[in-house]
């Protein structure tokens, strides 16, 4: 990237670096074909599946098909799908899940509904996914599960976790909640670790408007999925009777999708490889054009990897940067300029992706005195939550965040890096 300094920067009166319409063209949903499967429903007086057949089948059998794996059981939220994988894998009082600071807090939370303590671990700064080496450090005889996060569609360092993770008996959770289609080393995620999670909540890249969904090859995990959230599902995974004597009980959870939800992500999904190599261009075109610029450091996907899903596109300042100029400052001189980047913010509400650790609930606050499910997480003698993550500290404070780009111009996203070139070549005016 040639810097060009001597501009005068917008905040300071002069022309604009981003001159096109950035308006998205990629329709949120395809409103005619979401209409026709709803209409189809309700046609038939469908509004509530419960036994997981039509709608809920046809999705089921897509996703299984996306993700490569025997199982998929759709359900209400990504949340709680979360939540069913740590109760099938067997989080319970006194067991630990390694789990990144760095994502979003119901990677998390669950853990504590399964009355389990989660151990944070650093991420590695390239990539943004959990770091193998911190998850070795922070094993202990407690450790029933890895939480791993492919965050922002890069995929975790899956041989590296799985490694550690099947020496030890330790199950692997991937909560793939960025990353629908994405592949590692030709394999899909979600068909990894023991349990893949999928959020298909309003903004991912499969929707339902709100529900999630969890993929799996293990016929008792999936049985202990559908035991927990799922009444009227049975009879469970086909061929396996793990709990037959219960019949179409459940303990209670009530995790079954809404009908028009999955006919919404149905016809999401049928779109999600367009969506992903017109995402993965555009990722391509900025990071083609930001890779090479002094005091940018591009979040570069894994090798042999395919990036999927994406939700935000990130990347982050160089330290010497912002050692002379604040990001709050660059944030408001690119924004001057028309480019829509932020702090790694969690939009409207103001919450930063990744500093859980550093979080009241996961420090300071006594989870004991909410009682229930809560009592255990501290009760024991064994190691609390990690105190610092070097890595995750320091990006957390230099990553600049935009929209993950479908149907825009070619010559908008190259006035987005112009405008990075722009204001990173008058830091002294700044
Ligand atoms: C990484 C990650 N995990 C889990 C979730 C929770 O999904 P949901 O909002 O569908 O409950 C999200 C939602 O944004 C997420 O980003």
């Amino acid at each position: 990237m040639a810097l060009v300094s001597g501009q005068t920067l917008a905040m300071q009166g002069g022309p604009k670096a981003v001159k096109s319409d950035g308006t998205d063209k990629y329709p949120p949903f395809l409103k005619d074909d979401v209409m026709r499967r709803i209409g189809a429903l309700l046609d038939a007086g469908i509004i509530t599946i419960a036994d997981g057949g039509g709608i809920i089948t046809e999705f089921e059998t897509a996703y299984k098909a996306l993700a490569g794996t025997r199982f998929a059981l759709t359900m209400n939220s990504g949340t709680a799908t979360l939540h069913s994988a740590y109760f099938a894998v067997g989080v319970g009082p006194g067991t630990e899940v390694i789990v990144p600071s760095y994502t979003w807090h119901a990677s998390v939370t669950p853990v504590l509904h399964c009355a389990g303590t989660p151990v944070f671990a650093d991420i590695d700064p390239a990539t943004l996914t959990i770091d193998p080496m911190d998850i070795e450090r922070k094993i202990s005889d407690r450790t029933r599960a890895i939480c791993v996060v492919h965050t922002w569609g890069n995929v975790a360092d899956m041989d590296r976790i799985m490694a550690i993770a099947r020496a030890r008996g330790i199950a692997v959770i991937e909560d793939a909640s960025h990353a629908h289609g994405a592949m590692y080393k030709g394999r899909p995620v979600g068909s990894i670790g023991d349990i893949g999670c999928f959020s298909l909540q309003g903004v991912k890249a499969v929707s339902g408007g709100e529900a999630g969904v969890a993929t799996t090859n293990d016929p008792n995990l999936f049985d202990r999925m559908v035991l927990l959230g799922h009444f009227g599902r049975g009879p469970k995974a086909e061929g396996n009777r793990t709990f037959d004597t219960l019949g179409d009980m459940s303990l209670g959870a009530k995790y079954r999708p809404h009908a028009f939800a999955v006919a919404l992500a149905t016809s999401q999904l049928g779109r999600l490889q367009d969506l992903n190599q017109k995402r993965s261009r555009n990722y391509a075109i900025l990071n083609d054009r930001l890779r090479n610029g002094d005091g940018i450091e591009i979040v570069e996907p894994r090798e042999g990897c395919t990036r999927g899903g994406y939700l935000e596109f990130k990347f982050k300042v160089a330290r010497d940067v912002l050692n002379r100029v604040s990001l709050d400052r660059i944030e408001a001189a690119l924004n001057a300029e028309g480019a829509p980047f932020q702090k790694d913010r969690y939009s409207s509400m103001n919450f930063t992706y990744g500093l859980l650790h550093q979080a009241p609930l996961f420090t300071s606050f006594d989870r004991r005195s909410l009682g229930g499910c809560f009592y255990d997480t501290k009760s024991y003698n064994g190691p609390l939550e990690s105190a610092s993550l070097p890595v995750t500290e320091d990006v957390c404070t230099r990553l600049l965040s935009t929209y993950a780009f479908v149907d825009v111009e070619d010559a908008y996203l190259h006035q987005l890096a112009d405008a990075f070139e722009k204001v990173l070549a008058n830091i002294s005016a700044l």
